[in-house]
């Protein structure tokens, strides 16, 4: 049996809200039956007898949320940087997804993937993967067995695709998405989630059906919204009729409320598109570093944490380069201080408190009870190690998660648990 009681004795950092951090320097951490049950000063009497990891002067926080990660674009990460959204993905992306109707190359760049995954200090993630059913099946088995909690979705594209990445027809499209959702009942870390790839690539047939395959299975959805100018013209011209972008997924139920949804990038979202977000509980994945590389723009997170919408970080690998999350944090902060100065003086910087926060709690609730060690939330935590960062003098414990926020890599992860199990630990 796996061990899930036990205590956690360290400096233990987390969220309560975008607002308020919780530090609480040389404390304790108890996870129960693999839930936290809450984190304390002296450790209450009735612990006492709990196995306890001694992680000493280490910094531990909860796992950090991936909301929005291509898998099958890893291997193209840090290539091909030079172009905006659509000829990116006509020139790059297109290209290399094709690739994933080889199982065997498959294989090789999903091994690479979860891997790296594994070693990073994600603990949850939302990913896209491609069109091909059997290589979306074999991803969702390698990531399985990290042990980390993701959710996966074979992508649905049935139009201004090219001819070798296109589905043949929404019904096909159809066909194809129940019977991967259907050998994809036996996970127990991996959940399927819908992806229609984003409004230009998928006909009104195929929302339709995918929309009746939510309804069916109850099923979570995951796509891509209002990320450049020009994408969304396009959309404009697609679908007459809609007074928004957003509207082309809401029109078939595909847009928060009873269907959990989340949408990348909102970087231009406009104030209905906003308010119906808002209304519905749109989840939406902030991805900093692609709206840098693909020339997108900068979303105006801080209005959206402000109305009190549902925000999590996204790496968007491989329009990002990196599966960081810490790295997304840093970026989040500077790109929000450059629309700020540049462009925007109504929308002030994002704080380093509201970036930690997106990317556990915010990201987390996505998956429910997740992103803290507020008592009852599942236990999900990452250790880290910041001894090789020197310093001259002795820092805070917030100081030296502050820094970590900039300087952070898997050099600095010294244990990761998911679900109060063990991913990997140090000796
Ligand atoms: N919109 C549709 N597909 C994609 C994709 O793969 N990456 C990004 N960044 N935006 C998209
Ligand atoms: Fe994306």
């Amino acid at each position: 049996m796996i061990m899930k009681n036990y205590v956690f004795k360290g400096n233990i950092c987390y969220s309560e809200s975008r607002e308020e951090l919780c530090i609480t320097e040389n404390g304790y951490a108890v996870c129960e039956d693999g839930r936290c049950a809450g984190v304390y000063d002296t450790l209450p009497k009735e612990y006492e007898t709990l196995p306890c990891y001694n992680y000493e002067d280490k910094i531990i926080i909860p796992g950090l949320v991936d909301l929005h990660v291509h898998a099958p674009q890893y291997a193209f990460r840090g290539m091909g940087m030079d172009l905006e959204l659509i000829d990116w993905l006509n020139t790059h992306t297109f290209v290399e997804e094709a690739r994933y109707g080889d199982l065997e190359y498959a294989g090789e760049a999903y091994d690479i993937f979860a891997e790296d995954l594994k070693n990073s200090a994600t603990t949850r993630a939302c990913i896209f993967a491609t069109i091909h059913t059997q290589a979306t099946l074999l991803l969702m088995e390698k990531l399985e067995e990290t042990g980390i909690k993701a959710y996966v979705g074979k992508v649905n594209m049935d139009r201004n695709s090219p001819e070798y990445l296109c589905e043949e027809s929404a019904e096909k499209s159809e066909k194809d998405t129940e019977e991967w959702l259907l050998k994809s009942q036996g996970f127990k870390n991996i959940k399927p989630v819908l992806t229609p790839r984003f409004t230009p690539s998928c006909t009104d047939e195929l929302l339709e059906r995918l929309s009746g395959l939510q309804k069916k299975y109850g099923l979570p959805v995951q796509s891509h919204l209002s990320e450049n100018l020009d994408e969304i013209d396009w959309v404009k011209e697609l679908c007459p009729g809609t007074s928004h972008y957003g509207e082309t997924y809401d029109r078939y139920g595909l847009f928060g409320n009873s269907c959990p949804t989340i949408m990348a990038h909102c970087v231009h979202c406009g104030e209905e598109e906003t308010e119906l977000m808002r209304r519905q509980g749109v989840f939406i994945a902030h991805c900093p570093e692609s709206n840098a590389n693909l020339s997108s723009g900068v979303a105006p997170v801080k209005r959206y944490l402000e109305k009190g919408m549902k925000v999590g970080l996204g790496t968007d690998v491989a329009a990002g380069s990196s599966l960081s999350v810490f790295k997304a944090m840093a970026l989040a902060v500077q790109c929000s201080k450059l629309r700020w100065r540049l462009y925007d003086q109504s929308v002030v910087p994002l704080t380093m408190e509201e970036v930690f926060f997106m990317a556990t709690k915010g990201g987390g609730e996505f998956f429910g009870n997740v992103g803290s060690f507020e008592e009852g939330y599942e236990f999900d935590a990452v250790v880290l190690d910041d001894s090789m960062l020197r310093h001259p003098r002795k820092l805070s414990a917030k100081e030296r998660l502050e820094r970590l926020i900039y300087l952070a890599d898997e050099r600095c992860i010294a244990a990761k648990f998911v679900d109060g199990q063990v991913i990997f630990r140090e000796s």
